[in-house]
């Protein structure tokens, strides 16, 4: 049986990120570095939301999980102790010829993929990205890029339980970079050497873990699809033993069906009390948690999901990726749920006529306080329609010259392409309720898809 895939292919995807500004190479007039992306002025949006809605559900929502923000550059003993400098590697052979380096798994004969040259024993190869702190290049000013934002969550453990009167189960949330030396970067922003995770710690009691796993999985898993994510194209599967990274004790991955096939979106790790008991014995400092209503000392164990900002712009934006016969014309549409469209509102007088001009402008000034609103009004009403549906904007207002007599606007909704007329008086009131999706006239397809 075929591969399954997702309907689009990445090639589409790649183009309309550069064509309208979501994603470019980076350093592009130099050649541009290999799996390494820029995020323009619509990406940048896209992102924001991505993580605005993450730390709003995980964060702001609850009431037992904190942020905090912690360095990317750490105590180089942090690596050791939790495994990273001995365990984070991949087998790596190296052509004798040409040579290239190859991760040893992925071959399916022992000569070189590239120029057929013999290939060396597998060596194992860290992924981590080594610098110096100060200025001298020696062995003790080693320290690492971080690859992963975790560590900084357990190292603050006892940090937060402090300063934020927690008691178990709490968690910690944490955004940032983090650094791999991938050996295999590629399919865009799926795998690349710089990206952004959003991770939480979750600290339970030991027993409760399994418990807590199933809760978070769930949590998750719905949070994509209250994003819009269609369901046929997200599942769940749990590692097999002989997968599981180091310190997981058990591990569920939500995979998306991304054009190379079904892949990690997201990992929700049972990760025991291997971090915590890693750090004490490196650090020297206890880190038991002590039960005042039980009186019972222990380690906590972790509950750890895991996602990843980058390959979740990726999943929103194949997800969202739509082409149609529109009036006689082919139109790509986005149909990103209205909370992650970069734009929400843009505003389109039909003319640069000089009376309209003042009007749109006024209440273009008036939306923007309210919602990412852009203004248009270069070439015909179709071609500024059709850019909008591009980069997924939910509405568009168009100013003509009625609206200089009777003091109404047109909304046009993307997905349906309806159009409605509405007074100016009500227009933030109307598109603040309409991006919650309540009061529509038509159904969007953001709104309906999920049932
Ligand atoms: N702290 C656990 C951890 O880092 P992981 O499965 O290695 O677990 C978690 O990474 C998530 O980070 C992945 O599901 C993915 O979304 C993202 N991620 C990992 N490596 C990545 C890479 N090279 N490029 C882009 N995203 C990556």
């Amino acid at each position: 049986m075929a591969e399954e895939t997702s309907k689009v292919a990445m090639e589409k995807i790649v183009s309309l990120c550069k064509r309208r500004g979501f994603i470019f190479p980076s350093s592009e007039i130099y050649g541009g570095l290999s799996s390494c992306w820029d995020y323009g002025p619509v990406g940048v949006e896209l992102k924001r939301n991505i993580k605005d809605n993450w730390w709003r559900a995980v964060v702001q929502e609850r009431d037992d999980v904190v942020g905090i923000e912690s360095s990317i550059l750490m105590n180089p003993q942090v690596w050791v102790a939790s495994g990273h400098v001995d365990s984070f590697t991949d087998p790596l052979v190296e052509c004798k010829v040409c040579h290239l380096r190859w991760r040893a798994t992925e071959l399916n004969s022992n000569k070189c993929p590239e120029c057929s040259g013999e290939l060396t024993e597998p060596r194992l190869f860290n992924l981590m990205f080594k610098t110096f702190m100060g200025p001298v290049e020696e062995e003790s000013s080693v320290t690492y890029l971080r690859p992963e934002t975790a560590q900084g969550m357990f190292v603050n453990f006892d940090n937060v339980l402090g300063a934020s009167r927690r008691k178990l189960p709490f968690g910690i949330a944490q955004i940032g970079k983090a650094f791999r030396n991938e050996i295999t970067p590629g399919n865009f922003v799926f795998r690349t050497r710089e990206f952004e995770q959003m991770e939480i710690e979750y600290f339970v009691k030991p027993g409760t873990d399994d418990y807590w796993l199933d809760y978070w999985v769930k949590e998750r898993f719905n949070w994509y699809i209250n994003l819009g994510i269609r369901k046929e194209n997200l599942r769940l599967r749990q590692h097999g033993k002989d997968e599981r990274a180091h310190y997981a004790e058990d591990c569920y991955d939500v995979e998306y069906l991304f054009p190379m096939g079904w892949a990690e979106l997201e990992g929700i790790a049972n990760r025991g009390d291997f971090d915590l008991v890693q750090h004490a014995k490196h650090s020297g400092k206890s880190l038991i948690y002590f039960d005042e209503e039980t009186g019972e000392r222990f380690v906590p164990y972790i509950i750890e999901p895991s996602a990843g900002v980058d390959r979740s712009a990726l999943a929103f934006l194949i997800d969202a990726y739509d082409e149609e016969m529109a009036e006689g014309e082919l139109r790509t549409v986005l149909h990103l749920h209205p909370a992650l469209a970069p734009i929400k509102v843009a505003v389109l007088p039909l003319s640069r006529n000089e009376k309209l001009v003042p009007l749109a402008k006024q209440i273009y000034t008036h939306l923007r306080r309210s919602f990412m609103t852009q203004y248009d009004d270069a070439q015909s009403i179709g071609r500024r329609y059709r850019r909008q549906d591009e980069i997924g904007t939910p509405f568009c207002v168009t100013i003509d010259f009625e609206s200089l007599e009777d003091n109404q606007v047109t909304i046009r909704e993307r997905d349906s392409m309806a159009q409605i007329r509405v007074p100016i008086s009500e227009l933030d009131k109307i598109l603040q309720a309409k991006l919650k999706g309540e009061a529509f006239d038509t159904q969007p397809l953001w709104a309906v898809r999920q049932k």
